[in-house]
């Protein structure tokens, strides 16, 4: 309902403008195409089966509230998300954004390696899954703003260079050189996660949190080169890691990426 009075507006103020003569729909087109497209509330029609499926398999962690404050979720670190905030680290949106619905459910589906946040793919058939994505939706008001939605980036195949052993070698090196200007504070000279600047820091929760150990597998985004650069261009909203998506350029984001391969690999290797 809300998504349908919202294409509406966008109608209307389209054609109030072509009327006016003032802005051309190229002008208004591109936000109100963003908007329509991704805009998306919580679905009302599935909230019965969403509550349900959450009650029964997420209410432990993240509480009966959605406040991240279940009998299991004050015991484990990082605590389970407060879905009230309507924050959400893993996303293939811009920083600030909130995630897709397809973001949701991939952490939903797979969950979060290296955390307490276990994955569903076999408990819970997707319609399931779906439906408990949009109870987490209802939630935070969040939801409810269309400025609050963006258009998901997207996200490049690796270059073909990460096949040539002798040329990443090379790509790693100029990474490491990145990694030093820019990462190094918090994640440490070696990525161990222990930069200087690392005791210092809190999460949007008000709770200490440390820069990942990037020698580790166990990334909370995924394993994928596409999933270490996917951290890099949105960022996870709510912590101390910020979007590079400005501050650097395609190539240089996957010589980083190959820098924390090595690194993980050096790690294996001893
Ligand atoms: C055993 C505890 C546990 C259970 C059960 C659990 N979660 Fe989580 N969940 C977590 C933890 C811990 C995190 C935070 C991980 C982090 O910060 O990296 C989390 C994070 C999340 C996030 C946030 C991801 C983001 O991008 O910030 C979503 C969404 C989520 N859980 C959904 C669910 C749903 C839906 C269920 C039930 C089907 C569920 N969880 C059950 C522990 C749990
Ligand atoms: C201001 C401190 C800070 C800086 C600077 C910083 N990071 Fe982070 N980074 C963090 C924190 C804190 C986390 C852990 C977030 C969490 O556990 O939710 C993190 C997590 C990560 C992760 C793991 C993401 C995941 O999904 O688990 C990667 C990869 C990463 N950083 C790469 C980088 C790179 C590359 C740079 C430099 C271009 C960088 N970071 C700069 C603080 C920082």
């Amino acid at each position: 309902m809300i998504r349908r009075l919202f294409r509406l507006a966008c109608v209307l103020a389209l054609a109030g403008a072509a009327m006016l003569g003032t802005a051309g729909p190229e002008a208004g087109a591109p936000a109100c195409r963003d908007a329509t497209n991704f805009f998306s509330p919580p679905d009302d029609t599935l909230y019965l089966q969403g509550r349900y499926v959450f009650q029964r398999n997420c209410i432990p962690c993240h509480g009966e509230f959605g406040d991240g404050k279940g009998p299991m979720g004050v015991t484990v670190v990082p605590r389970p998300r407060n879905f009230t905030t309507g924050i959400f680290k893993y996303r293939t949106t811009p920083s600030g954004a909130l995630p897709t619905d397809d973001d949701l459910l991939r952490t939903v589906t797979q969950g979060i390696p290296g955390t307490a946040m276990p994955f569903f793919s076999e408990i819970l058939t997707e319609r399931d899954r779906r439906a408990v994505v949009q109870y987490v939706k209802t939630f935070s008001r969040k939801w409810r703003a269309p400025e609050n939605f963006t258009a998901p980036l997207k996200i490049p195949e690796p270059p073909d260079w990460f096949a040539d052993s002798a040329q990443l070698a090379t790509r790693a090196e100029q990474g490491r050189k990145i990694f030093t200007v820019a990462c190094v504070a918090c994640h440490g000279t070696n990525g161990d996660g222990k930069g200087e600047a690392a005791i210092a820091l809190e999460d949007a929760w008000g709770r200490k949190i440390v820069p990942a150990d990037l020698r580790r597998p166990w990334i909370h985004s995924g394993r994928e080169l596409t999933d270490l650069y996917k951290v890099l261009v949105t960022g996870l909203n709510g912590t101390p890691m910020a979007s590079f998506a400005e501050t650097t350029t395609e190539q240089q984001r996957w010589e980083l990426v190959a820098f924390i391969e090595r690194l993980r690999h050096e790690m294996t290797a001893k």
